[in-house]
């Protein structure tokens, strides 16, 4: 259960840092499910990445993974002739974006009482689990990303994004932990929304409002705090809150499993870039944990 003085900690600082969210055991069963995944997949996905059609495939790649499991290359895997530099287990850059819908051992893992509870405590009223991604940050070539907002991607009206960023690694300013610029929420820098075509084949930005912040990300400067975690701990995100991580220059992975909630109670726009089929809607928490209880 989270406390009062933890909601008001998120409230006022945009994030909020749990230890001990998850067991050895359970990291070291997601670590191994993992490897089977890109084991299985991993070579024929690599082709996406380095065909002659390249965007046109990758964007379609990318657009059709909010119901499945698919494998996401790391840039500097591969040489200039599209070839791998480094073994296939070291160049996956992520795997999303349906793990816990689509795999059991992910399910048993998202969807947590302690989780569903905190979604609750931090305001959303029908939590549901849009998106997971399995990120390697992977030791030397593990790429920056760049200051964001999560709300930007997973988009809601009004907005009702939830980060759930779980260490299954240590992170530290050395191997390309979480920045954060705390109570960025504040400033509602939610300026751009990330969106797709008509016809679901390409994807672009759209401007919302013009922008009041500095998206430089700069670890040097104070206002940039690195969130320093052991494994196991998991870290709330609000959607609006200014984010980024560097390049992983260490000779160590990073990994973490990192999930999206959103409220069902909110409007899902058809032109946001993560699309479920009619088929396979959004799920309510509430109702897949009391599945899972009853199997
Ligand atoms: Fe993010």
């Amino acid at each position: 259960m989270i406390t009062q003085d933890q909601v008001s900690f998120f409230q006022e600082n945009g994030f909020l840092v749990i230890g001990d969210y998850a067991s050895g055991e359970d990291m070291a069963a997601l670590r191994a499910e993992i490897q089977a995944i890109i084991t299985e997949q991993g070579s024929a996905e690599q082709k996406v990445f380095t065909t002659d059609q390249q965007q046109q495939h990758l964007d379609e790649y990318f657009l059709e993974s909010g119901d499945k499991i698919r494998c996401f290359f790391e840039e500097e895997a591969f040489d200039a002739k599209g070839t791998l530099k480094v073994p296939l287990q070291q160049a996956i850059n992520k795997v999303g974006h349906a793990l816990h819908d689509r795999h059991p051992e992910f399910e048993r893992f998202s969807y947590q009482p302690a989780l569903l509870e905190a979604a609750l405590a931090l305001g959303l009223r029908r939590p549901s689990i849009v998106q997971s991604q399995y990120i390697f940050k992977q030791a030397g070539i593990g790429g920056k990303v760049n200051a964001h907002i999560d709300s930007t991607f997973i988009y809601t009206q009004p907005p009702s994004c939830l980060g759930a960023w779980i260490a299954l690694e240590e992170a530290n300013a050395k191997n390309g932990c979480l920045y954060v610029i705390p109570g960025s929420q504040k400033m509602h820098p939610l300026s751009k929304r990330y969106v797709r075509n008509k016809e679901g084949t390409q994807t672009s930005f759209i401007e919302l409002k013009k922008d009041r912040i500095n998206w430089e990300f700069n670890p040097e400067n104070p206002q940039w705090k690195a969130v320093e975690v052991p494994a196991g701990t998991l870290v709330l995100l609000h959607g609006e809150l200014v984010h980024a991580s560097p390049a992983n220059r260490s000779s160590d992975t990073r990994q973490a499993y990192v999930l999206h909630l959103a409220d069902l109670q909110c409007a899902w726009p058809t032109d946001n870039w993560l699309q479920r089929p009619p088929s396979d809607p959004f799920r309510e928490m509430t109702n897949v944990i009391e599945t899972l209880n009853r199997n």
